[in-house]
């Protein structure tokens, strides 16, 4: 299977309970970091592309905060569940992936990829295809945000084996992939245990995602025509500066096509 559809079906899989798994994400809390950065570097419009919705958290988190929002994901199962999502009344959500995003998307002042749908973009060949994609759905000066996990997060979170005891719920997780290198592909495996009257049920998922390095993410920029303008770290959603690749958990990028000044 392709790392594609390893991821595609991960998602397709989890999708009617993505919600209630993740429900300790502070998906407004990310997205109030995006925004900050869209009201500093954007071009002053509205109009947002979400790129790997998901189900539609982070979209809804967008409109809440006065965007006009369209949604897409590679998984037609989240795209579905965004669809059905309270409160996401007059957000249009798409099946795409973030190289080849649906067609007749256009003219947006920013578009975003919130809680790492970029890490699924196993080289920097796709790394570059999907910031190409992005850039002509811009308009002049408008930005693409997306935030990665560093190889910190990584070491940190999967480096080790885990489990996290819900009571009737157990996940176990540990990567498989031997070392965690920069610019590696990391495999997370994922077992789900639920109790289900006197026995439990389980579930598994691989996901396959890349640390990429902030070399990578400059070099892949600018093959796509494209220019790192800011980026933070944050520490779950705590903003800092200077990013840090070992000691915050994730790098929230600013993109643009207009050369920054003085960067
Ligand atoms: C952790 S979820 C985040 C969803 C949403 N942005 C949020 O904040 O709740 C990552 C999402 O990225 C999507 N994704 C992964 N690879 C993708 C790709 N190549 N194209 C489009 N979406 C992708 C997955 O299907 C998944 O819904």
């Amino acid at each position: 299977m392709s790392h594609a559809d390893e991821t595609l079906a991960a998602y397709e899989g989890i999708a009617p309970r993505y919600d209630e798994l993740n429900a300790r994400t502070d998906t407004a809390g990310l997205v109030d970091r995006y925004v900050e950065m869209v009201d500093r570097y954007g071009p002053g419009g509205r109009r947002l592309l979400d790129a790997g919705c998901g189900t539609g958290r982070s979209s809804v988190a967008f409109r809440d905060r006065g965007f006009e929002v369209t949604g897409y994901d590679l998984s037609p199962a989240m795209v579905a569940t965004a669809r059905r999502r309270p409160g996401a009344e007059g957000i249009r959500f798409l099946v795409g992936r973030l190289q080849s995003p649906p067609p007749g998307l256009t003219g947006f002042d920013a578009v975003t990829c919130v809680d790492m749908p970029m890490t699924y973009l196993t080289s920097e060949d796709q790394l570059s295809q999907a910031m190409a994609a992005a850039r002509d759905r811009l308009v002049k000066g408008g930005v693409l945000v997306f935030d990665l996990n560093t190889i910190g997060y990584y070491r940190r979170v999967f480096g080790t084996p885990g489990v996290a005891d819900r009571g009737d719920r157990y996940v176990t997780w540990f990567a498989e992939s031997a070392r965690i290198e920069a610019d590696a592909v990391v495999v997370t495996r994922f077992d789900l245990f639920e109790r289900s009257g006197t026995t439990w049920e389980r579930v598994s998922m691989r996901h396959v995602q890349r640390h990429h390095s902030d070399r990578t993410v400059r070099g892949a920029a600018e093959r796509a025509g494209l220019h790192v303008v800011a980026t933070r770290g944050l520490v779950e959603t705590s903003a800092r500066e200077p990013a840090d690749e070992d000691d915050h958990d994730r790098i929230l990028y600013v993109t643009s096509a207009t050369a920054p000044s003085g960067v």
